[in-house]
């Protein structure tokens, strides 16, 4: 207590001579166990007592001649002083977290100087669960869980080094004693491997405590999908094609057959008429031009008797003649005969199959 009072002598007497006073830094961070210090400056020479406070409570005076006038093994104080000014550092060994206030430097009986203190905690960090290895695009959720941290750490996450946005993850935090747990979700969109990593900081970290594991993406077999896709596409078109074509070939082949068919009628009228008004030489033609009848063959063979007897039966009744018609229908054998007016003015037909 004597050197206090000693100091205390030594500002009222040098009362009234005015220093200019810095302290720095203005405001500082540190971890619980940790040292904090800061710098106290002021005019090289005439000061004669600098006294150092925490929380209100002296703690240090140092005497411009004499230098610490009461150390103790938590407060200490280191001489900076140069030509240029005196400066001495103080320091605080071992903080706890009662620590936290105001440090505050006096010189002579200027204003005191003051400067904060926060002493922090740093817990724990770890992402739940170990390396994940997914499917390429499906959605990843990670957790993280921060344990016993002073103030609320800050929890931040990354892929290979760079920052998620926010907006892909949510932090929680609740508060155990003195101290706090966060519990934070991201989630991902798995496209490469990357090494995600959650972070955990306060201000008396310089660096952020971190955790991370690594995101295994097996690649979804695209270029068999993609095959398989030319495949389909492939088989569809050629398919398509190929029915449009058939359909084509069906209707050119209908078409010809209508108007062959008409085209026969027509000259079956024209001929039927004729016939009607006694002309001869189209009635003379008559078997000439039924080639069913003539060129068959086996029209002569007496075992298909028959097909003899259908052939001539054929050449009797049509009274007809359709030349082109038989002509045509002859190579398959089948011969569709539509008799569009008979002998007796009747409709008939004949199916003649010709062996
Ligand atoms: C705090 O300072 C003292 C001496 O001033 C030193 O021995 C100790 O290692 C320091 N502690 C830390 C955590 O830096
Ligand atoms: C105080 O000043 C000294 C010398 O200028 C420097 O080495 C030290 O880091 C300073 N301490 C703080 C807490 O700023
Ligand atoms: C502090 O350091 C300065 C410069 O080195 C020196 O002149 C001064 O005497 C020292 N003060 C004490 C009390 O040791
Ligand atoms: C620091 O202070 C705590 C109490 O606040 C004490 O238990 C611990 O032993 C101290 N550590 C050192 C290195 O002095
Ligand atoms: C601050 O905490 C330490 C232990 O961490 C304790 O010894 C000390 O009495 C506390 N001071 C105040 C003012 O509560
Ligand atoms: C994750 O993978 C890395 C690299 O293969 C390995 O070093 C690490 O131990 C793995 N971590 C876990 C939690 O399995
Ligand atoms: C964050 O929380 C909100 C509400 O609970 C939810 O709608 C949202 O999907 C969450 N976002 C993430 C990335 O988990
Ligand atoms: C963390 O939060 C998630 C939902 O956001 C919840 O399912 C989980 O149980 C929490 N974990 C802890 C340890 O609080
Ligand atoms: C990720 O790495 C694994 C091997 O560790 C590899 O088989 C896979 O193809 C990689 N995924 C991507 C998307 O590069």
């Amino acid at each position: 207590m004597d050197t206090f009072a000693l100091a205390a002598l030594l500002l009222f007497i040098s009362g009234g001579v005015s220093a200019e006073v810095v302290l720095e830094p203005q405001n500082e961070w540190v971890l619980r166990t940790a040292n904090a210090s800061f710098n106290c400056s002021t005019k090289p020479t005439g000061w004669t007592i600098m006294i150092w406070s925490l929380n209100g409570v002296l703690a240090l005076a140092i005497a411009e001649g004499r230098g610490v006038l009461d150390g103790s093994e938590r407060f200490s104080a280191l001489n900076h002083s140069t030509t240029a000014q005196a400066k001495w550092e103080f320091i605080i060994r071992n903080v706890s977290r009662n620590d936290t206030g105001q440090v505050s430097c006096q010189v002579q009986s200027t204003e005191t100087v003051t400067a904060g203190l926060s002493v922090q905690e740093s817990g724990s960090v770890e992402i739940v669960g170990s390396n994940r290895t997914v499917m390429e695009g499906d959605q990843v959720v990670f957790q993280c869980l921060a344990a016993g941290w002073f103030p609320t750490p800050q929890i931040s996450w990354t892929t290979n080094g760079t920052p998620v946005d926010q907006q892909f993850f949510n932090t929680s935090s609740v508060e155990v004693g003195t101290l706090v747990n966060s519990n934070s979700t991201v989630r991902l969109t798995a496209v490469s491997n990357v090494s995600v990593a959650c972070l955990a900081s306060i201000p008396a970290l310089t660096t952020p405590q971190q955790s991370s594991v690594l995101l295994i993406v097996e690649k979804v077999e695209k270029p068999s999908g993609i095959d398989r896709t030319v495949l389909i596409a492939v088989t569809v078109s050629v398919s398509a094609v190929v029915l449009i074509v058939l359909i084509i070939i069906a209707i050119v082949f209908c078409c010809k057959r209508r108007r062959a068919k008409s085209s026969y009628q027509e000259e079956a009228r024209s001929h039927a008429r004729s016939q009607t008004a006694g002309d001869t030489p189209t009635r003379e033609r008559q078997g000439q031009d039924n080639l069913g009848y003539v060129t068959d063959p086996k029209a002569n063979d007496t075992s298909s008797e028959l097909t003899d007897s259908k052939i001539w039966q054929s050449s009797h009744i049509s009274t007809i003649q359709m030349p082109h018609v038989i002509n045509g229908s002859q190579r398959d054998n089948n011969l569709y005969v539509n008799h569009p007016v008979g002998e007796n003015g009747v409709r008939k037909h004949r199916h003649v199959t010709i062996v």
